[in-house]
């Protein structure tokens, strides 16, 4: 193996553990991507976060390192799961509701099956997607401010991901209708419906049976925790998000 020279891992994972895989070898290893899922396309693939799971910590031994390229080729989304599209769709969703109101409309006045059918449709969607992603992402790398964002959905997402063993994309759909409802509690957010027919229209779920006692235990631990507080990604408006650091005793009596 030529050091220096650009490398690519094929390696059956996904794509943020193949990033922390050449991240470490030999002192690390230049890499692209490939992304053959809508998730991988449109959030996954790009901004650098590589990581393994701990145990039931998320990403908690990982990089912040950039890949080379990435490659797009939608072809490869033929094969591709149902299941797996929603989820993709699910940041799709969360990408509309915290910095892109046009892409909203664009969402509503379409379908699942309309972007699977037509694929100029489902390329300038893709495309717009990882724009906006690679936008933040080249604008706070690091997540000092805007990229923390890209967490809308996710605080409490990714504990009922964990608690629950949802997908990935049903997660954080639910976490965007929480995120939803404490929005209107403290930033007067009025268009909690609009989103959530956005998600129903999507096939992704919007509410779900949890235990508060249980996320919270979760929450708690989570390694964005500052404090007594947590930075909470909220909606003033669909296309305008806003960071608010909410205490847990807040959050445990809005929830
Ligand atoms: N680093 C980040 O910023 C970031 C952001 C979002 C999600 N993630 C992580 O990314 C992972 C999910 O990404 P993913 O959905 O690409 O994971 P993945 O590669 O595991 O794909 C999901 C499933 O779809 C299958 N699949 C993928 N492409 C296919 C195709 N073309 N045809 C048929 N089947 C196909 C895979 O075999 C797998 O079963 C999660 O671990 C998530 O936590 C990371
Ligand atoms: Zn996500």
């Amino acid at each position: 193996m030529v050091r220096g020279a650009p490398v690519v891992l094929l390696l059956k994972t996904p794509l943020t553990k193949t990033g922390y895989v050449a991240s470490v070898f030999l002192r690390g290893l230049p890499f692209g991507f490939i992304p053959t899922s809508v998730l991988g396309m449109v959030d996954a693939g790009i901004g650098g976060k590589n990581g393994i799971d701990v145990g039931l910590y998320k990403n908690m031994v990982g990089t912040i390192n950039q890949p080379h390229f990435l490659l797009y080729d939608v072809s490869f989304l033929k094969t591709l799961p149902v299941i797996e599209w929603r989820n993709g769709f699910a940041e799709i969703i969360k990408h509309a509701c915290i910095k892109d109101e046009a892409m909203f409309k664009v969402l509503k006045e379409n379908s699942l099956k309309n972007f699977q059918k037509n694929k100029p449709l489902l390329q300038k969607l893709i495309q717009r997607n990882a724009f906006l992603k690679i936008k933040v992402v080249q604008g706070d790398e690091f997540e000092k401010g805007e990229r923390k964002l890209l967490n809308f959905g996710h605080t409490l997402g990714h504990a009922l991901e964990k608690k629950y063993n949802l997908m990935h994309g049903e997660a954080v759909a639910i976490g965007m209708a929480m995120a939803a409802g404490l929005s209107e509690k403290i930033v007067s957010f009025k268009q909690t419906s609009r989103l959530l027919s956005l998600l129903e229209k999507y096939e992704l779920p919007t509410s779900a049976d949890y235990s508060k006692k249980k996320i919270f235990e979760i929450l708690i631990s989570d390694k964005k925790r500052d404090g007594n507080s947590i930075n909470f990604i909220l909606l003033e408006k669909i296309g305008k998000a806003a960071i608010r650091k909410i205490s847990f005793d807040q959050l445990y009596k809005l929830l």
